[in-house]
């Protein structure tokens, strides 16, 4: 070999050696700062299965602070799509292998390893499963939730659509229920001071749906007196006065629901459908989770669904004339779209029969308008997600649920209310949408629709899984907030000591 050949390779030698090193010296000091999230705490923790040291070292320090801090929040989102910007390939093994954890894991779930505790209040069935109609033996609390096909069954039809504490609550009575295999996300703890959160078992959907009216001789509504006595149990709990309540976790999800109590409950954390009637001192999204409807359609079996050309319909639009507030917008949109061969625009409910002809009218359109009704949310989003219709959002103050980890912008289009009514401008919009583009989205809708299923037993990145990696979020930045304060507290006390 020459002298001339020899040089650029021993040059290449340098380079690599000193390459690597750089490589080992960064992955160290990544590991290093583990906490200020460089690199997403699934892959981290994947990386420190054995040294517990680091992975628990947080619980132990929160002592002083009764929430304990919660470890990690490996995002439960598809695997597909890595939630930071490096390394995304090491993530999508990461996140596969910790679902695979999970689901293998038969007998209940190892509370130390559970992304979020919860503490349940044994509340009488009067505020849950009894408002089904369930009634158990005498002193029984709860049912016996270990055989799937047995649970008290929630009424269904547009009841349904508000369910979300019926899923919760049975995900955690699941969660030491042996032979249950499920994400081990949550899990319930039976003594409060172990617990990230303290979960409040009220069917406050159902409460307001069946029975808000007076019935009889009754002179406050069962729903308000449920309501009453709530507050008044919580006010008594120890665990409501360590942190005034901030450490609760309040199911509201039907707009009108909690509406006597929601004022003095405000400090709790709320999983809700939009912030629409509740003013921002007492819900807002610092504080709170927004949970997706249950949808009423039925899903749409990715290996069926139709493609660009398989969808005929351009825009499909059914829902209810709504006069008052941001609803007056769907009637000019009305005026503006039902001359259009290809667009379904009617008027009128999802009910019944007409569940049927909403799935096929959903399937087989291309654009599914979602436009403000009495309310900022409705569920017909949610059905036009699981029929993998690509979502037109026209509701500027909704709120959308996970949205820290996923990105509706890939699979939504977002309208102006202003613009919406534009004469032309939908139109041109979503018909310059063509194949390649929508088809993108498209693929993005089928990824992601399972984010959006209610089921029991629970499964991985499901709803009531995403629920509670929102929820194990929030309680961090809680956790923040609480760390904040005490930064001259503390010093002031020990001032005054001196
Ligand atoms: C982790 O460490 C324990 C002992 O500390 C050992 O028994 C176990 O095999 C280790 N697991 C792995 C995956 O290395
Ligand atoms: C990722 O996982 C797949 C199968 O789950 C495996 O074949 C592949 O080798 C893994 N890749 C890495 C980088 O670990
Ligand atoms: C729940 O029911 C199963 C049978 O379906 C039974 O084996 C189990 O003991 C029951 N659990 C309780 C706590 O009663
Ligand atoms: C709950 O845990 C705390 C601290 O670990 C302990 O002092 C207390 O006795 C426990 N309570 C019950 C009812 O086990």
């Amino acid at each position: 070999m020459s002298e001339k050949s020899m040089l650029p390779s021993r040059f290449l030698f340098c380079l690599i050696t000193i390459s690597m090193f750089l490589l080992i010296l960064s992955s160290l000091f990544l590991l290093q700062f583990s906490n200020t999230s460089f690199i997403p705490n699934s892959v981290f923790k994947l990386i420190l299965v054995n040294s517990t040291s680091v992975y628990f070292k947080s619980s132990g320090k929160n002592e002083q602070t009764k929430l304990p801090f919660v470890t990690s929040v490996a995002s439960p989102v598809d695997s597909k799509r890595p939630m930071g910007r490096e390394g995304s390939c090491q993530i999508s093994n990461a996140s596969k292998k910790m679902d695979a954890l999970g689901q293998g894991r038969r007998k209940g779930c190892d509370p130390n390893q559970a992304h979020l505790r919860a503490f349940m209040y044994d509340l009488p069935p009067e505020f849950h499963f009894g408002l089904l109609g369930w009634t158990g033996k005498a002193n029984q609390i709860w049912p016996n939730v270990s055989n799937p096909g047995r649970i008290p069954s929630y009424p269904g039809g547009l009841n349904l659509q508000h369910s979300i504490e019926y899923w919760l609550t049975l995900d955690l009575l699941s969660s030491d229920t042996p032979n249950i295999v499920r994400p081990c996300s949550a899990i319930r703890v039976k003594n409060s001071s172990q617990a990230d959160i303290i979960f409040v078992p009220f069917f406050s959907s159902l409460s307001y749906n069946r029975h808000s009216r007076l019935h009889g001789k009754e002179k406050v509504s069962v729903n308000k007196m449920l309501q009453d006595k709530l507050v008044n149990f919580l006010m008594g709990q120890d665990e409501w006065k360590q942190l005034g309540g901030k450490n609760h976790l309040i199911v509201a999800h039907h707009p009108n629901s909690m509406l006597d109590a929601r004022k003095k409950l405000g400090s709790a954390m709320f999983v809700l459908a939009d912030f629409g009637r509740y003013p921002v001192e007492i819900a807002n999204i610092d504080k709170d989770v927004i949970a997706p409807y249950k949808h009423v359609l039925r899903s749409n079996p990715v290996a069926d669904s139709a493609t660009f050309e398989g969808r005929p319909l351009l825009v499909y639009f059914q829902g209810a004339i709504y006069r008052k507030d941001g609803g007056a917008i769907r009637q000019e949109l009305y005026y503006l779209l039902r001359d259009e061969k290809d667009v379904h625009f009617t008027f009128g409910s999802v009910r019944g029969n007409g569940i049927n002809g909403a799935s096929e009218g959903m399937a087989s359109s291309k654009f599914c308008l979602n436009i403000a009704g009495d309310t900022p949310s409705s569920n017909r989003l949610f059905d036009a997600i699981v029929s993998h219709c690509v979502p037109v959002i026209i509701s500027d103050e909704i709120e959308l649920p996970f949205e820290d980890v996923l990105d509706y912008s890939e699979f939504c289009i977002f309208v102006r209310a202003s613009d919406a009514v534009k004469n032309g401008f939908l139109l041109n919009l979503l018909r310059g949408i063509k194949r390649e583009k929508w088809t993108k989205m498209w693929e993005r809708l089928k990824e992601i629709a399972h984010h959006f299923e209610y089921q029991y037993p629970s499964q991985a990145g499901d709803a009531v899984d995403m629920i509670w990696g929102a929820v194990s979020r929030k309680i961090s930045s809680i956790q923040n907030k609480l760390h904040r304060k005490n930064r001259y507290r503390r010093s002031q006390i020990l001032l005054k000591r001196n």
